[in-house]
């Protein structure tokens, strides 16, 4: 079995991604997981359900900026990897906020690398050679494309949002540590992930949910902004295989070669939604509306996955007609776990108009 008796930090894994990691490697693998979490508005621990009285797992609430607290648990689990996905994550809340995600995305990640560097400098040599710490990234790093071409490994980063030019910030760091120190470091930069137990607040769990309230269903701009879908399991899976056989020092853009226009995207949901909890009032097309676009709006993102196809056989599994399906059963059947979120006072409001 994989991760045989083996301890990974994950941080952030009551977050949307890091949660179905947890999941993963709890499911999948033999890893002895530790998630790290500072239980911000955008967690859930109970997007872990496997995570109950499991002897593989461990919680620590601990914010990636506390350097005493990220020491005491190097130093009491001293882990064989570390997998960085405590972020901000939200680019509507950056252009309101920024402040908190120059805090995390970047001296968070600052501060993790401070005290893995500091540990890993103290293993024995064949645990030095073989410990690894996996940054997780985003796509939106590398700007905007227009109608033609892909981001490959080498296309230059051009943050346009507080949020992408926090997580350049923190690439560029992790880079940094491992030129400079050589810590064993590698980076993936990963497009739009969906699926279950993701926050409402992002387009697709947003659209679900205002649709099977009948309320309206804010696109911003024209709609015809693209992002390239990945269901969030196939982006676990491939973190965990860059983890155990990517090359150190390298990045692997990751995607599911699934670009959608969002107006594509939201009809598909309204179309599901009507399939599976018709409405008395009509299609929800209906409630599409045009709204103010986002400011410094990226036009379209699509990621060229063929280095980590080629190098380490990964390919996502789920199509975006597959994957889009299982996630609108999903949030019809698992209600409670959503509703428990707008129940202590999430609101669904449009934030990020500048
Ligand atoms: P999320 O917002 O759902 O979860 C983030 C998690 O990090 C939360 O549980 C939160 O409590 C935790 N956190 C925040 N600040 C923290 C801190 N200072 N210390 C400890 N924990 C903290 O985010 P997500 O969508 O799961 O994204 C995870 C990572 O993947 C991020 O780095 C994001 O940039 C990257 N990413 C996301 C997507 C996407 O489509 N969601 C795509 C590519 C890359
Ligand atoms: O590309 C990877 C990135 O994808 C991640 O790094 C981010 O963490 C993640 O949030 C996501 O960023 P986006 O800005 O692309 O996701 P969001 O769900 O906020 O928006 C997706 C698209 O839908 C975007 O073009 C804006 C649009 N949108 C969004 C919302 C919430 C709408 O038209 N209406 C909406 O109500």
């Amino acid at each position: 079995m994989r991760f045989r008796g083996l301890t990974i930090f994950v941080t952030g894994g009551a977050g949307f991604i890091g949660s179905a990691v947890v999941r993963h490697l709890l499911d999948d693998t033999d890893a002895f997981v530790v998630n790290i979490d500072k239980l911000t508005y955008a967690s859930n621990l109970s997007s872990i359900p496997q995570a109950a009285g499991n002897p593989r797992y461990t919680f620590a609430k601990v914010d990636i900026c506390d350097a005493p607290a990220l020491r005491a648990l190097f130093d009491r689990y001293q882990p064989h990897g570390v997998m960085n996905l405590a972020a901000e994550s939200h680019v509507d809340r950056s252009i309101d906020g920024p402040g908190e995600f120059i805090r995390t995305n970047v001296v968070g990640t600052f501060t993790l690398l401070q005290e893995a560097l500091r540990y890993w400098r103290g293993l024995e040599p064949a645990r030095r050679t073989a410990f690894r710490l996996l940054h997780v990234s985003t796509d939106e790093v590398y700007g905007s494309l227009g109608a033609e071409g892909f981001f490959t490994e080498a296309t230059a980063y051009q943050p346009n949002s507080p949020y992408s030019a926090s997580k350049a910030s923190s690439d560029h760091l992790v880079r940094a540590w491992r030129e400079t120190y050589e810590l064993p470091t590698l980076v993936t930069n990963c497009s739009n992930n969906y699926g279950p137990y993701h926050f409402p607040e992002k387009l697709i769990p947003h659209m679900i949910i205002k649709g099977l309230a009948e309320q309206e269903l804010p696109v911003y701009g024209d709609g015809q902004n693209i992002r390239d879908w990945l269901y969030v399991e196939d982006h676990a899976r491939a973190l965990t295989l860059v983890l155990e056989r990517g090359r150190v020092g390298q990045t692997y853009n990751i995607g599911g070669r699934n670009e959608r226009t969002n107006l594509h995207v939201v009809k598909t949901i309204c179309g599901l939604l009507d399939q599976h909890h018709p409405s008395n009032l009509g299609t929800r097309e209906r409630l599409i509306a045009f709204v103010t676009d986002r400011p410094g709006h990226d036009r379209r993102y699509a990621i060229d996955a063929t280095k980590i196809e080629s190098e380490l056989g990964w390919r996502a599994r789920e199509t975006f007609e597959t994957g889009i399906e299982k996630t609108v059963k999903w949030y019809l059947d698992q209600r409670s776990w959503w509703q428990e979120i707008l129940d202590r006072g999430y609101q669904a409001k449009r934030i990020g108009v500048g």
